[in-house]
């Protein structure tokens, strides 16, 4: 049973930190090549739209994967990368809640009321959230693969 929810924990892990690589790597740096931004938003609001789902269904299996191997556990002798990785996880899921009630909810009301400068500066503080979660997974992986 705990293989089970560690290969969950796992996949839902590729998931998110897959989706973050190609959002911020291939997709955010290819967008200029459509000319009007009005049409850049369009598509980086249709892709996200899926994106973030995929988020929302990957957080709550870390959560319920997570929690079930770190209750299994006598939490005096876990070892420090699992703790250091439930905190950064719970930040992490923090952190995803804001943008997605914050600066995406903006994104989308700006890009249905044809208020591209707006969108554009949501869809900047979107990006940036991105790379603090982005950068913030990575180390909890470091944090379970050095520590653990
Ligand atoms: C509250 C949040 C989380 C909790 C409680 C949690 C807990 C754990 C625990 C206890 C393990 C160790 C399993 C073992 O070595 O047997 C683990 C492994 C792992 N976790 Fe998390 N985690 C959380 C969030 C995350 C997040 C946000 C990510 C990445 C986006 C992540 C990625 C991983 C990876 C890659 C492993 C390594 C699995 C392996 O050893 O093969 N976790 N987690």
């Amino acid at each position: 049973m705990y293989t089970f929810f560690k290969f969950f924990h796992l996949v839902a892990a590729i998931v998110w930190l897959g989706g973050m690589s190609f959002m911020l790597l291939a997709l955010r740096p290819s967008l200029p090549i459509l000319e009007a931004p009005p049409q850049r938003l369009k598509l980086l609001v249709t892709v996200l739209r899926r994106f973030f789902a995929a988020v929302w269904a990957a957080i709550g299996v870390l959560l319920l994967s997570g929690a079930y191997m770190y209750g299994h556990a006598d939490a005096q002798v876990a070892p420090l990368g699992w703790h250091l990785m439930s905190g950064i996880g719970v930040l992490m899921f923090l952190i995803f809640g804001h943008l997605y009630f914050s600066p995406w909810r903006r994104l989308q009301q700006a890009v249905a009321a044809a208020d591209w400068p707006a969108a554009a500066g949501r869809a900047k503080a979107i990006a940036q959230w991105v790379s603090v979660n982005f950068a913030l997974g990575w180390l909890a992986v470091a944090a379970i693969t050095f520590l653990a």
